[in-house]
């Protein structure tokens, strides 16, 4: 059989997590400091496949081309696919058909992150002589993803995308192993009531055509970073199980710096606590201000007089002289000051689909 390949899906719109996606791919958003894709490139690359499709859109395409180019040798063999418009995940593998050649692959869903290696569901697929490979994890809201009922001796019994009335908890995560035959079964889908070729039910008509498709339950976490909460569960998640202390900016001896806390190279803390699990990046100021758990800063920010928890600021955001942000996530260049005149209106300069709550 020839070599395993991997398909990632980097396109789509992003529209849950707008505004930030009007101006960045939604994969590109940083989870501790680093673009969520590049987690799925180095677990693909971690199971030593050498083969990886990256799916792209005309909007966010060469953004993305861009990052995974400069991040430096991946010392593998990356190859990028256009598909014009989102039209489905199931549509994504057919315009990526003449890059998979007829290949068994992994496809990998651009914004997920997972905890596991994929080591031992590759080995699944190959010991069971699989045609899909799905990884399942049970979530408390079924109805926003593909959802599986299982029986109990774990044969799959019906796949359906984003139920109204879930038959189970059991959500199906963006990483998928296919033999060719997903092919034939993309071939005789239709669109889904939202328009899309929905890989669900193309996994559904291989399980109707008698071929065999393996399901596992994700042991480690896993997170869809569709919406704003999840890229802070997520950040949470990653650096809870990532960071180490590793302080190379300056920090002077006003300052408190507790946990496990990263400090990049040419970043100032002055007067100020840092308490971790907490990231702060390049050339970042921190003047008089608590930067709080589970907190990543982007490189080049300032932040002055403020206290900061539990957020994910981008690049080159400004804040200063604001009594607490939490929960938050700051594009970059976002400046947030507090208006020193005495009344107390907010002046704001918002994008479209900012969201404040005061
Ligand atoms: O995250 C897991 C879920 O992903 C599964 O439970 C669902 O069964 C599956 O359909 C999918 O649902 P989403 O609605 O979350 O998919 P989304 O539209 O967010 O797209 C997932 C990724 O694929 C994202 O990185 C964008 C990319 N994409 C999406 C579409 C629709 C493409 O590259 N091309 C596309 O046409």
């Amino acid at each position: 059989m020839s070599t395993l390949k991997a398909l990632i899906l980097s396109g789509g719109k992003g529209t849950r997590l707008r505004p930030i996606t009007y101006t960045s791919a939604k994969q590109l958003i940083p989870v501790a400091n680093k673009p969520i894709l590049f987690y799925v490139l180095e677990n693909i690359i971690d199971a030593g496949i050498k083969d990886i499709g990256i799916i792209i859109s005309p909007e966010t395409g060469e953004e993305i081309k861009r990052a995974v180019g400069s991040a430096g040798a991946w010392g593998v063999n990356i190859q990028y696919v256009l598909q014009d418009e989102p039209r489905g995940l199931a549509h994504a593998v057919k315009v990526a058909r003449p890059f998979l050649a007829g290949s068994p692959f992994v496809m990998y869903l651009g914004d997920n992150l997972v905890g596991d290696k994929l080591n031992t569901y590759i080995e699944v697929f190959y010991k069971d002589k699989a045609d899909a490979v799905i990884l399942l994890k049970a979530v408390k809201d079924p109805t926003a993803f593909g959802v599986a009922e299982v029986a109990e001796d774990g044969r799959i019994l019906t796949l359906v995308e984003k139920p109204k009335e879930p038959r189970s908890n059991l959500a199906l995560v963006g990483v998928y192993i296919f033999s060719p035959s997903i092919h034939t079964a993309i071939d005789r889908l239709r669109p889904s009531a939202r328009g899309e070729l929905e890989i669900t039910d193309a996994i559904q008509e291989l399980l109707n055509s008698g071929c065999i498709v393996k399901a596992r339950v994700l042991e480690k976490w896993w997170l869809d970073t569709g919406k704003k909460d999840d890229i802070l569960s997520a950040n949470t998640v990653v650096l809870d199980e990532y960071a180490k202390l590793d302080v190379k900016g300056r920090v002077d001896k006003l300052s408190q710096v507790s946990g496990r806390v990263v400090i990049g190279k040419g970043t100032e803390v002055l007067n100020s606590k840092i308490r971790g699990p907490a990231l702060i990046g390049e050339n970042v100021k921190i003047h008089n201000s608590f930067i709080g758990p589970f907190s990543s800063i982007g490189n080049h920010c300032s932040i002055v007089n403020s206290a900061i928890e539990h957020c994910v600021i981008l690049e080159n955001v400004q804040i200063e002289d604001i009594e607490r942000v939490e929960d938050s996530l700051i594009g970059r260049h976002a400046k947030v000051h507090k208006n020193n005149s005495d009344h107390k209106a907010l002046r704001m300069t918002l994008g479209d689909n900012s969201v404040i709550e005061v």
